[in-house]
């Protein structure tokens, strides 16, 4: 099967989220089962100059935006069995960052319009065209709308996934004619329309021809009122073409028994002389000591939905009894802040890095004896994945894919848990999951125990992609 696959950002190069992971590791893991994929994104600044130059320009067209005209610079190149198409424009994309500006409904708008021009450009007649996100939702709508009679795309297919609905696209209803050059009366008849504005990701989930999220928890979630961003009635409308498929991983490049990044490699049989050697290792570098533990561990953006007010509070009180704290992300300033006043008050054990490094993530992975997770809500997480396969066990709160993929220890289930997990999102509920995990941490028996549990998950890609293929199958009779 031939496979286009659009999204604003994928690994290795450019990574915002989990979202980059799964772009990458899923069309590998689909062009391993014999599928032709390719990946287009937006030719940032940001890229990472050693992929830049396995990049070459084949061409390039003017994009109409109606009364402006941009120009689309295409640039081709293969990573694995990936070919990976690169969307250039250095007014849009020759920034910083790769989200945040003012003009983002504009640039995405430029890269959904680049994308419908970009398969006939190169010839490549997609049986499924898979969108990902409010970021490229308006594929669908804009090649349904305008294309279906070009050979081309006589035959293609759409599916849309959503890995972030708080994220809906939402802009002025002047974008709809001004920018994607669609009728007004679509916004009018109130399908490109939601709550009062233009949104891309309703948009897209009315013109997809399935939709999918990434687990089934969260699809659950997003059919209920209280859970559902919003979209419940849409997407009730929509049910029956609607699927919550749970994320993997790369297992090649999330293996500790293999891993060149850490301290020492182990598996699960090695795993104690392994978790000693990390976490001594792990330790030494950051310059924090230790003070009878565990050491907990966090990776992730800083953001509201990630629980990060829980962990501030809730990890003090952990670093008060004894515990060591390490984090690794960036995001919104008063969190990044208020861990680095944490880190004034507790200097010898708390550890803090605003940034990402994948080289410390492997490291707090492989050496942190538990991994917090105590999100709002979470479509899917791939980090509580990683710590599974690394060992260190997640603390999560059951929100969607967390709870599809931790069974937490309730002092009556050693055989089966894999992990921690508490219902409430306050700091008593993570207060909770730190006991929890004190009390597995104080018990080596059962501590290896759980994490031979959580080392023998299976969390590859194989199972998901199977659901993935299906569905297109279904779709394209192929
Ligand atoms: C988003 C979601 C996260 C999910 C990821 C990949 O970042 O917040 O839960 O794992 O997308 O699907």
């Amino acid at each position: 099967m031939k496979i286009a696959m659009f999204a604003s950002e994928s690994n290795p190069l450019v990574k915002t989220g989990g979202l980059a992971d799964v772009i990458f590791s899923l069309s590998e893991e689909l062009a391993e089962k014999g599928n032709e994929v390719v990946i287009a994104l937006p030719y940032y600044k940001t890229i990472k100059p050693e992929y830049k130059k396995s990049f070459s320009k084949i061409g390039s067209f003017t994009v109409s935006m109606s009364w402006r005209r941009q120009i689309a610079n295409i640039y081709r190149g293969k990573i694995g069995k990936i070919t990976f198409y690169l969307i250039g424009n250095d007014f849009y994309f020759g920034r910083d960052r790769v989200y945040g500006y003012n003009d983002d409904g504009e640039r995405f708008a430029f890269f959904d319009l680049s994308c419908r021009a970009l398969l006939p450009f190169i010839s490549f007649k997609a049986d499924i065209i898979h969108v990902h996100d409010h970021q490229a939702a308006m594929i669908p709508v804009l090649i349904k709308e305008k294309d279906m009679a070009n050979p081309i795309y006589r035959d293609a297919k759409f599916v849309l996934t959503i890995h972030n609905p708080a994220f809906k696209g939402l802009l002025d209803r002047f974008f709809v004619s001004d920018y994607f050059g669609l009728d007004d009366s679509l916004y009018d008849s109130g399908k490109l329309r939601f709550e009062g504005a233009f949104s891309t990701l309703k948009s897209g989930i009315i013109y997809a021809d399935k939709i999918t999220t990434v687990s089934p928890s969260h699809r659950n979630e997003l059919l209920e009122s209280d859970s559902g961003h919003g979209l419940q009635d849409i997407l009730r409308l929509r049910e029956m073409d609607f699927a919550g498929f749970l994320n993997g991983i790369d297992y090649d490049e999330w293996n500790p028994a293999t891993d060149k990044k850490i301290a020492k490699t182990y598996t699960a049989e090695t795993i104690r002389e392994g978790r000693k050697a990390n976490q001594e290792a792990l330790l030494k570098k950051l310059g924090i000591v230790f003070k009878g533990g565990p050491v907990y561990g966090l990776v992730s953006r800083l953001t509201w939905q990630k629980g990060i007010d829980l962990v501030l509070r809730s990890g003090r009180k952990a670093l008060e009894r004894g515990a060591n704290l390490i984090i690794l992300g960036s995001g919104e300033y008063k969190y990044e802040a208020a861990f680095e006043d944490l880190r004034r008050e507790f200097p010898d054990t708390c550890a803090i890095y605003i940034g990402y490094s994948d080289l410390l993530a492997h490291e707090i992975y492989a050496g942190c004896d538990f991994f917090l997770m105590p999100s709002l809500f979470e479509p899917c997480g791939i980090s509580q994945l990683i710590s599974k396969r690394y060992g260190c066990l997640p603390i999560v709160r059951y929100t969607g894919g967390l709870k599809d993929t931790v069974n937490g220890y309730n002092y009556d289930n050693e055989d089966t848990a894999d992990g921690v997990g508490f219902i409430n999102y306050d700091e008593q509920g993570l207060d909770y999951g730190i006991e929890v995990s004190r009390n597995i941490y104080a018990n080596e028996e059962l501590y290896y125990k759980i994490i031979a549990n959580a080392m023998a998950a299976d969390h590859s890609w194989k199972a998901t992609s199977e659901l993935y293929l299906g569905m297109y199958r279904e779709l394209t009779g192929k």
